[in-house]
């Protein structure tokens, strides 16, 4: 027996060795056989139980199998030290902590909302209301108020998103000219910023969703050189402090004499025939103006020998691709918001 245990002990010992030389789960397994398999050593020592006397063989036995069991839960620890070891190893591969954090992303303002914006401050700063409308109007906020009656031929230039025979999707801001006026007695000076809706093809220079602002002021004494400095003050707060404005004869229902508002090309100043933003002729137009129609007045109930006054309507989307040097208006409704922080 004592021989048997001095074995044991030597096997115990070489196992402890090996177990602590093995580095990775293969060798573990090559000590696991070497050591308790069929022909491993532990194998080799229980064999000599057969020649002891018969009387030792129990407790020779009972030493084997606690040896055994040590070695085995040896092992076992050895695998887990292991696969934590591996682990650990794949883990600081995969992550550098002394890696630069991704920074959160924050929303901006839409350029569209900045511009919106932008005009309202400069009217607000020079005393008018802000008035917001509804996008669903009858036609005759729409059209009848401001003197296109149903058969005027202007109907049809305003493509129009009809929901039943009388109610649309307003094609212009407009409408909050007859509405602020039906509520409010002069001296008035409102903006209307919104969105419109127009039945267009959408390509670079369209939506069918865009967005206008109206002015309107109205009380004693209005005249057309009013109309120009608010709107040239407008041009210089949006484009720059040297901008200028034009006004070209048109036609609109609502007001007479009418006119199309152009300002001075931002980029070019007016002064290459080459630029891509005005098409060399130095103007960009902004949109409609005039003064506003007597039939408007009378429409709304105000007294026409007292009262005078203007109005204008500008896309915002166009006062924006101006700003921004944009040559495409469908950039502003993708959602690319590399493109919209740009421009923040
Ligand atoms: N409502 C016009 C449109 O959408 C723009 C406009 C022109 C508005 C002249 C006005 C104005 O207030 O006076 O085309």
């Amino acid at each position: 027996m004592s021989e048997l245990a001095t074995k044991l002990d030597h096997v115990q010992t070489r196992f402890e060795e090996a177990v602590a030389a093995a580095t990775d789960e293969r060798a573990l397994d090559a000590v696991r056989v070497a050591f308790l398999g069929r022909s491993g050593e532990v194998t080799t020592v229980r064999r000599g139980i057969g020649a002891l006397p018969p009387a030792e063989r129990p407790d020779a036995g009972k030493v084997i199998n606690a040896a055994v069991e040590r070695m085995e839960s040896a092992l076992a620890d050895a695998t887990a030290r292991i696969e934590n070891r591996a682990f650990e190893a794949e883990l600081a591969q995969s992550v550098d902590v002394t890696f630069p954090a991704i920074a959160p992303t924050t929303g901006s303002i839409h350029p569209v909302r900045r511009v919106l914006q932008d005009a309202v401050a400069y009217f607000e700063r020079h005393g008018f209301a802000t008035v917001l409308g509804m996008e669903i109007e009858p036609d005759y906020y729409t059209f009848d108020a401001l003197n296109i009656p149903a058969t005027h031929p202007a109907r049809e230039g305003f493509d129009s998103f009809f929901i039943s025979d009388t109610l649309l999707l307003r094609p212009h801001t407009s409408p909050m000219q007859i509405r602020t006026m039906q509520s409010h007695e002069p001296p008035i000076a409102v903006v209307a910023p919104g969105k419109c809706y127009r039945r267009d093809a959408v390509d670079a220079r369209h939506l069918f969703q865009f967005h206008q602002i109206e002015g309107l002021l109205v009380a004693e004494g209005i005249h057309f050189g009013h109309l120009k400095g608010m709107l040239t003050g407008l041009c210089r707060e949006l484009f720059g402090a040297d901008q200028r404005v034009r006004f070209r004869p048109s036609f609109f229902p609502f007001t007479e004499p009418s006119a199309e508002v152009d300002t001075t090309c931002p980029k070019c100043k007016g002064r290459t025939s080459a630029c891509n933003m005005c098409g060399g002729s130095g103007w960009i137009e902004l949109g409609g103006a005039g003064m506003v129609h007597p039939n408007v007045l009378r429409e709304v109930g105000y007294d026409t020998e007292i009262y005078t006054g203007w109005a204008f309507g500008f896309g915002i989307e166009r006062l924006a691709l101006t700003r921004y040097d944009i040559d495409d208006i469908r950039r502003f409704v993708e959602c690319d918001p590399d493109f919209l922080t740009q421009l923040a």
